[in-house]
């Protein structure tokens, strides 16, 4: 599909996902559950392949050809990274396992070492469990406080109440770029500014942002920003946590091991450089060098090309949701990523989401780890349809279809 306004080629874009290409309980899958995870494009699945198949070896450990071949890839895999996100140097993006794993080192590294009782933390009402259990522990061990900006009806925060927040015992923002459950995108800029102006950093929870807008973490000023591979077409068991140069430098270790240090011995270790500082034991080699392969085919696509098509898929959902009578949209914000999560009359989410995948229709129904955005709305769950650059109209339609036969076993 080109729509006028969108030079994207979708259904040749398509040809490049062979997960699409099949019939789920004898429909054509639509997959609906993007924010879940997304499909991986055939370069992907061929770069893990061709790692394993041909260069499978340990990194920064052998001086032959293999693990020459390896450390290689696995490098420029994160200078892929570097230039994708707009970091300034590569040592400043390190190998997780996902954007809980960055949020959870940030949480025991550097709030541990400056975060301490009567401080405070500030993060907002629509976090995933990943960016408030890791600081609900923080708090539990130094004494700390978790504070925490509310939200409107739209799922909008409230910046008055935020700078209200900010004080003098403010040792970090923590806050999600984009909400999984309602799909708003945050005003990172101006929160950011606000905490800088009263030299507090600043991390940012990109996990839903980074396969949907172009992030340059230098323009943000952000001081930390924690993604996962996954999300961006990548593998699963990698992700990236971002941090300033003199940040990461200051903050001691998080796990133990080989390659996180310079030099062992039983009375002293003296712990390696940056990157390799927080990367300890064997890493998700084939992961890395996965996701730089999503982000070759990411960039080739164009990240403003997918915002403004995802953009015009939403709004075309939107209006086609909110007209099916008791449907109601959960986050309706001005501000707004692929994100349409709704509730229908009292049909419990579990029926919606069991009755669309009969007809092949993927969606997420649940809590979605975001339990406080649902106690914030007073129910219990959501049925969440999420959409990619890959997505169309014509599955809009369907789920729409799917929505209807819902009403149907329900009326
Ligand atoms: N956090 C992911 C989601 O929202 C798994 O579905």
């Amino acid at each position: 599909m080109t729509t006028p306004n969108n030079p994207l080629d979708i259904e040749k874009l398509r040809q490049d996902f062979p997960v699409l290409h099949q019939e789920v309980n004898g429909h054509p899958l639509v997959y609906l559950d993007n924010a879940a995870t997304s499909q991986k494009p055939q370069c992907v699945i061929d770069a893990l392949v061709h790692y394993y198949a041909t260069d499978n070896s340990n990194v920064h450990r052998g001086v032959h050809t293999l693990s020459q071949h390896a450390t290689d890839d696995y490098e420029a895999a994160r200078s892929k990274v570097r230039r994708f996100i707009n970091a300034a140097e590569d040592h400043e993006l390190i190998y997780v396992r996902g954007t809980t794993e960055a949020i959870n080192l940030v949480a025991q590294t550097y709030g541990r070492q400056n975060i301490g009782a009567g401080d405070e933390i500030i993060i907002t009402g629509m976090e995933h469990h990943s960016n408030i259990v890791p600081w609900q522990i923080l708090t539990q061990d130094t004494g700390a406080v978790l504070r925490v900006i509310p939200f409107n009806d739209n799922g909008e925060l409230l910046l008055d109440e935020y700078e209200k927040l900010l004080g003098p015992r403010t040792k970090l923002v923590s806050v999600v770029h984009q909400s999984n459950a309602m799909g708003t995108i945050n005003p990172m800029e101006a929160i950011i500014e606000q905490a800088h102006a009263r030299g507090i950093p600043v991390l940012v929870d990109g996990a839903q942002s980074i396969p949907h807008i172009p992030i340059d973490v230098q323009k943000l000023d952000c001081d930390f920003f924690a993604f996962s591979g996954h999300k961006l077409y990548g593998p699963t068991g990698i992700g990236i946590l971002y941090g300033k140069s003199e940040l990461l430098e200051q903050m001691p270790p998080y796990q133990a091991g080989g390659e996180m240090i310079r030099s062992v011995t039983f009375e002293k270790t003296l712990y390696n450089i940056l990157p390799h500082k927080f990367e300890a034991g064997t890493p998700n080699i084939a992961g890395s060098i996965g996701l730089g392969a999503a982000i070759d085919y990411v960039e080739d696509v164009g990240m403003e090309r997918i915002a403004s098509y995802e953009k015009e898929l939403l709004d075309y959902g939107t209006d086609r949701l909110t007209r099916i009578e008791g449907l109601r949209l959960i986050g309706t914000a001005r501000e707004k990523g692929g994100i349409l999560s709704f509730t229908l009359g009292d049909i419990h989410p579990h029926d919606i989401g069991t009755i669309l995948d009969s007809q092949g229709i993927a969606i997420r129904t649940g809590h979605h780890c975001a339990q406080p955005v649902m106690q914030r709305f007073a129910i219990p769950a959501t049925a969440r349809a999420s959409l990619a650059f890959y997505n169309t109209r014509a599955e809009i339609d369907t789920l729409v279809e799917g929505i209807d036969r819902v009403l149907e076993v329900f009326s």
